[in-house]
């Protein structure tokens, strides 16, 4: 397809420290608009001056002075800058862990060194061609305002969601094993089935198990199975989860909550990948996907000694953090809605929407239980209302507190944040304007002219 020529071509930046490397790369775009770079703070002030809709970044950057690893220091700065961007990252030989690492880290993709300059260029387009389809996709929500559904059923309009959202789409084909970390209501079980729907599993079954729902003395026999006789009581030979889980997915949910016996167990099928029912003799080949959840600090308990470390690290192949809810500014209101018109379906047809200051409310809110507070709040006020609007007295919230309503004024908040970005640009660089200006990927003068503006001096 020929390019438009009014259409600017799209903007490539490569990041890598090796000029033989650079030369032979930078020829190899001509339908790209090509930046090289070949350190981490160029390639922040290029990223902001460019917004590269694809990044290919060499995460073995030789390491600051300060010890962080370089790679990864710039992989994450794109991510909380530009989620959308398409970061591809290089890495040497047998490197499949920080390869791992940089797809939960947010990457797209990964390629192993020695490059090959026309897979990589495949690699490139390809993820050029899911930007713009992303880019396209995320114009006509906004205009249409109201399909904010992902990953069958996740609703969301929050970046720092649908990041877990895209890790997740991108990690579901693999094998690896997911752990879900997140506070209570945040959405884990909805994700684990998002893991398993994105699947090529997801014809087999989706089995979950809730490890602290279970006493100790049956969670073995829950999981594991057990043949006829095999203790007073065991009448029939019946399955456990793990083998109802055979060519699906198990979801382990609280798996914080196994005891400790339970744990070698546990670990012996990870790494054997047979179980043996209680009071059996032969062993059963379990072929299943593992996604595990928990809301305690399995770090903490480690250091304790109540959860093994090696079981962890079998577990813990990809680690998705969850973001609370009120860490996902917009969505507590978002996900309000969408819960009124499903509860006033189902109980009560004649509410039609929330009143402004419930909205206010919902808004303010911390959300201390996240989404299913929400969710119980909502229906509970469906059930209340007794007019067409939900009210703030209906969900049992105290309304928003003044320094709310103060921020959510737009202009006094982009003053508030551009200031507060500027003066940590002009901390950075000791006051330097031009490297400020670059670092804010903006020209002299409009710093200029910001600086006399908010009255800051360089
Ligand atoms: N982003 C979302 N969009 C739509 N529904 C959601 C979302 N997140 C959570 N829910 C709903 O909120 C409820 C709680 O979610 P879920 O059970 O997955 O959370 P959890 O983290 O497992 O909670 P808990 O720690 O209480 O077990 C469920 O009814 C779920 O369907
Ligand atoms: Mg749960």
């Amino acid at each position: 397809m020929a390019q438009d020529k009014t259409e600017p071509l799209p903007k490539l930046l490569i990041v890598e420290d090796d000029e033989g490397l650079q030369a032979q790369l930078k020829w190899a775009y001509e339908d790209f608009d090509v930046t090289i770079v070949g350190d981490r703070e160029s390639a922040l002030a290029a990223l902001r001056a460019e917004e590269p809709a694809v990044v290919t970044l060499d995460l073995g950057l030789p390491p600051d002075p300060d010890g962080t690893t370089e790679g990864f220091a710039v992989l994450d700065a794109i991510m909380a800058l530009k989620p959308e961007t398409k970061v591809i990252v290089a890495s040497g030989h047998g490197a499949r862990e920080s390869a791992l690492r940089a797809i939960e880290h947010g990457a797209y993709d990964f390629y192993q060194k020695p490059v090959d300059i026309e897979a990589l260029g495949l690699i490139v387009r390809r993820a050029l061609s899911l930007y713009k389809i992303e880019e396209e996709n995320r114009r006509l929500a906004e205009q249409v305002g109201d399909d904010k559904t992902v990953l069958g059923g996740l609703i969301t309009n929050a970046p720092e969601m649908m990041k877990v959202a895209r890790t997740i789409e991108r990690v579901a084909r693999t094998n690896a094993s997911v752990m879900l970390l997140g506070a209570s209501g945040t959405g884990k079980e909805l994700l684990a089935k998002g893991v398993h729907d994105a699947s090529d599993r997801n014809s087999g079954e989706f089995v979950a198990i809730n490890c602290a729902a279970i006493p100790e003395n049956l969670l073995e026999s829950e999981l594991f199975g057990h043949e006829k006789g095999a203790f007073t009581g065991a009448v029939k030979t019946t399955e456990g989860k793990i083998e109802m889980a055979h060519g699906g997915t198990l979801f382990l949910d609280e798996v914080g909550d196994i005891p400790l016996p339970l744990q070698v167990k546990l670990l012996r099928f990870l790494q054997e990948r047979t179980i043996e029912r209680i009071g059996g003799r032969k062993a059963i080949a379990v072929d299943t996907r593992i996604v595990c959840a928990t809301h305690q600090d399995l770090e903490s308990m480690i250091a304790n000694g109540d959860f093994r470390e090696d079981l962890f690290y079998r577990l813990a192949e990809i680690v998705i953090k969850i973001p609370t809810l009120a860490e996902r500014p917009g969505d507590a209101t978002l996900l309000a809605k969408a819960f009124l018109n499903r509860f006033a379906a189902e109980m009560n047809p004649q509410v039609k929407g929330f009143s402004s200051d419930a909205l206010a409310a919902i808004d303010g809110w911390n959300w201390p239980g996240n989404v299913r507070e929400l969710e119980n709040r909502v229906k509970r006020a469906v059930i209340m209302a007794d007019g067409k609007l939900i009210s703030v007295e209906d969900l049992d919230l105290d309304s928003g507190d003044e320094e709310d309503s103060e921020v959510l004024n737009l202009k006094s908040a982009r003053e508030k944040s551009d200031r507060k970005i500027i003066r940590h640009a002009l901390a950075r660089t000791e006051g330097n304007i031009s490297s400020t200006a670059k670092l804010l990927g903006i020209s002299r003068p409009t710093l200029y002219d910001l600086l006399k503006q908010y009255e800051l001096q360089a």
